[in-house]
């Protein structure tokens, strides 16, 4: 086994009171210094089932200004699937090391799927609490099944309905998002790609920490996708950066939580912000999330909407093609 797994690291650690130097991160970041402990406002919450499509839209464009980000509950994605979907990764996450292995991320590719724990430190030199599984679930042309575990056996039917679902909500976000510009309602939808929009699937398991004070799962960024879609299981974590606290996000069973990423940041000229977020761990139990990140192809330049610019609104970002973004992203060069 050539990668080191967290999931390892806890086992071996079940009954330990410390945790290896590599994962205690500086004090500005550690959850129990800097969560904040006041009264504070929840994430907004959207029922996209209410029949008024104009305060849907308002909801929607209120939170993606204020909050980049917002749940949404009433999606018409039933229940039982979000269940099945959660039943099914746990089963690959509980599954012996070396079936698990056998979906690893190949050394040296370029792609971020398949089985994976980041192992380059980041610039604190400092890891995170989490491996994770990644693998395409849209459009079909994209997908490589290799990565998608045969066990348990009713892994592809759950994933490809989970997907199917997704989908419309999906499309009902990108016409509320460009309604709240004022843009005609296929604008923001177009822009990231139409039909080649890239539904990319993680699956996070952040195993149980001894000490979840000093550990995050994952530390503060703003994802790079247009959109990310997540469930989480009910074990809470998600925090958000909001006017200079870190929040808890509250955890509304069968609820969608819904980031703004930056390329939707970026093709609103400013007016959704990206969010900034991040997940702690948990001492006891096992948290897990599955978000969806949805991503333009990569040779679509992004930018700001024409239609959003005037001598008294430049652009504030540069366009782009997704490619390029991302390299500069992931290699932390200036965009
Ligand atoms: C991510 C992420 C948060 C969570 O994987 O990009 O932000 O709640 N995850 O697991
Ligand atoms: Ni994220």
């Amino acid at each position: 086994m050539e990668v080191e797994r967290v999931q390892a690291v806890a086992s071996a650690l079940m009954t330990a009171e410390t945790i290896p130097t590599d994962f205690i991160r500086p004090e500005k970041e550690r959850p129990a210094i800097t969560t904040y402990q006041g009264p504070a406002p929840d994430i907004p919450t959207i029922d996209l089932s209410l029949p008024d499509r104009d305060s849907v839209v308002r909801a929607i464009a209120k939170a993606s200004e204020e909050w980049g980000i917002f749940q949404v509950v009433n999606h018409g994605i039933p229940a039982e699937l979000i269940s099945r979907l959660q039943v099914a990764g746990k089963h690959f996450f509980d599954l012996p090391a070396e079936e698990k292995e056998a979906y690893a991320k190949p050394p040296g590719s370029q792609s971020v799927e398949g089985y994976g724990t980041r192992v380059s430190k980041d610039v604190n030199g400092k890891r995170t609490w989490n491996d994770h599984l990644f693998h395409k679930v849209w459009p079909p042309s994209t997908i490589n099944y290799r990565f998608w575990p045969t066990n348990p056996p009713n892994y592809r039917e759950v994933n490809e309905e989970y997907t199917k679902h997704m989908r419309e909500v999906v499309d009902k976000l990108f016409l509320c998002l460009s309604l709240g510009l004022d843009l005609e309602e296929s604008a923001m939808r177009e822009a990231v790609g139409g039909e080649e929009l890239q539904y990319n699937l993680k699956i996070n398991y952040y195993p149980p920490c001894p000490r979840p004070d000093l550990a995050l799962g994952v530390a503060a960024h703003t994802d790079l996708s247009t959109l990310t879609i997540l469930v989480p299981n009910d074990v809470p974590g998600l925090q958000v950066l909001k006017d200079g606290r870190w929040i808890d996000a509250k955890y509304i069973p069968n609820a969608l939580i819904v980031h703004i990423g930056d390329q939707i940041e970026i093709l609103s000229n400013g007016l959704y912000k990206a969010v900034h977020h991040r997940s702690t761990v948990n001492k006891e139990r096992a948290r897990m999330s599955w978000p969806v990140f949805l991503e333009p192809p990569e040779e679509r330049v992004v930018g700001p909407l024409p239609q959003l610019l005037s001598p008294e609104s430049p652009p504030k970002y540069k366009a782009k093609k997704f490619k390029d973004y991302m390299y500069c992203k992931l290699n932390k060069l200036p965009q």
